[in-house]
């Protein structure tokens, strides 16, 4: 069973150098300034923040489906200086096969510094100690080769090439899809 007390209080965690906390509206300029540049949108196949006003939704998404269980969206925040480097989510939450999907994105400006690498060990240990989930999924476009190469370093494996299942911008992009599970991470 999920441990549902997590939707109760908001599992804020903290790493070294990171504070991974709820969010609020007031991340909306930071997540505007994430989500339109290109060098992180390029192979996120989603829609840019053109707006603030496209960011407060998409914060105001995240709290709705943390309030129904769905979700958990984490801000990464560094602790020396309070900025916002990132976000972090869990979604697709499935109760029922204890598992969830991942998404992720990091100011290109802290890229290279192993900020996500560590965010990452927290969250996954969180997933499965404390929330008791099996397994996490991710599902990147095949030429993510950063997203690909942080997936492997933690663990995930290969497990499906779907070809041109994802229409996005008037085109069909192929995916993959990868899939951690606990030993897996045990193992690293
Ligand atoms: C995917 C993404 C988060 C990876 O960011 P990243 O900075 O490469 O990942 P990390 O934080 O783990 O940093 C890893 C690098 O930091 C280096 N590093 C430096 N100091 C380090 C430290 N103290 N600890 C660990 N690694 C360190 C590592 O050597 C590694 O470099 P390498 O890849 O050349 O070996 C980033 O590219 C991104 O935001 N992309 C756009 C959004 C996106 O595509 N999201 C995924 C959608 S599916």
């Amino acid at each position: 069973m999920i441990n549902e007390a997590h939707f109760t209080t908001f599992p804020l965690l903290k790493t070294e150098r990171l504070l991974l906390r709820a969010t609020t509206l007031e991340d909306a300029p930071a997540l505007q300034r994430i989500r339109t540049n290109p060098k992180v949108m390029e192979y996120m196949d989603t829609y840019y923040h053109d707006t603030l006003q496209v960011s407060k939704d998409f914060i105001n998404y995240n709290l709705d489906a943390y309030a129904n269980k769905k979700v958990i969206y984490w801000m990464l925040e560094k602790k020396a200086s309070g900025t916002t480097i990132g976000d972090f989510s869990f979604w697709k939450i499935d109760d029922k096969h204890h598992r969830a999907e991942i998404g992720y994105t990091l100011d290109p400006d802290f890229w290279g510094n192993g900020y996500m690498k560590e965010a990452m060990l927290r969250l996954f240990s969180f997933g499965f100690k404390d929330l008791n989930l099996h397994s996490f999924e991710a599902n990147i476009n095949p030429k993510n080769g950063n997203s690909k190469n942080i997936l492997l370093k933690l663990g995930f494996q290969k497990e499906a090439y779907f070809r041109e299942s994802f229409f996005y911008n008037g085109e069909y992009l192929d995916s993959e899809i990868y899939c951690l599970l606990e030993r897996d991470f045990n193992a690293i």
